[in-house]
């Protein structure tokens, strides 16, 4: 008889992106920033799963997509401590650290209900500051500093 199987795992993939090591409060945060919801690429998720490094984590998988290093750095909103693999032919042919972009443009929302970009259709529009291990928007129309990010439903 078979044994029984004590691990839940993600399969693996042949050739895409995998997103791991990601926070697992900022699983779907990240797949917002990607907008996966409107992918057509398989994609596989999993969320708090164990990591000896990190409590509970989430790992995205996504078939034959390759993103723009500009689209991965955005992720450092929700996840900055994420890692992107590359896969290809079932080897991770690369490994790279998210690298949080000086400015966000378009993401993100702005917390102060009174901000332009809240009352009128203006673009938002952020600095970064990086506070430990969070990353904080500066908001280049009010001023104000936003903690915690709020995705611009797309
Ligand atoms: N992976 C995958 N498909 C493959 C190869 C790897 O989905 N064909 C996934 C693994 O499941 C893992 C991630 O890609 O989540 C990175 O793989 P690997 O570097 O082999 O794992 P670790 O050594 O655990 O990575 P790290 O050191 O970043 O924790
Ligand atoms: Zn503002």
């Amino acid at each position: 008889m078979a044994e029984k199987q004590t691990q839940l795992k993600v399969s693996a993939i042949k050739d895409g992106t995998v997103l791991d090591h990601i926070p697992a409060r900022s699983l779907f945060q990240v797949v917002d920033i990607l907008d996966l919801a409107h992918s057509e690429n398989p994609i596989t998720i999993g969320v708090n799963l164990e990591s000896k490094s990190q409590g509970r984590k989430g790992i995205i998988k996504i078939a034959d997509r390759f993103f723009a290093d500009e689209e991965l750095n955005r992720i450092a909103l929700a996840a900055p401590e994420a890692t992107v693999n590359i896969i290809r032919d079932y080897e991770v042919v690369q490994k790279k650290k998210i690298d949080i972009p000086a400015t966000v443009v378009g993401i993100a929302k702005c917390s102060n209900p009174m901000c332009v970009t809240n009352r009128q259709d203006v673009t938002t529009r952020f600095a970064t500051i990086k506070d430990g291990k969070k990353v904080k928007l500066l908001c280049h129309y009010c001023e104000k500093t936003t903690e915690d990010f709020i995705p611009l439903r797309h």
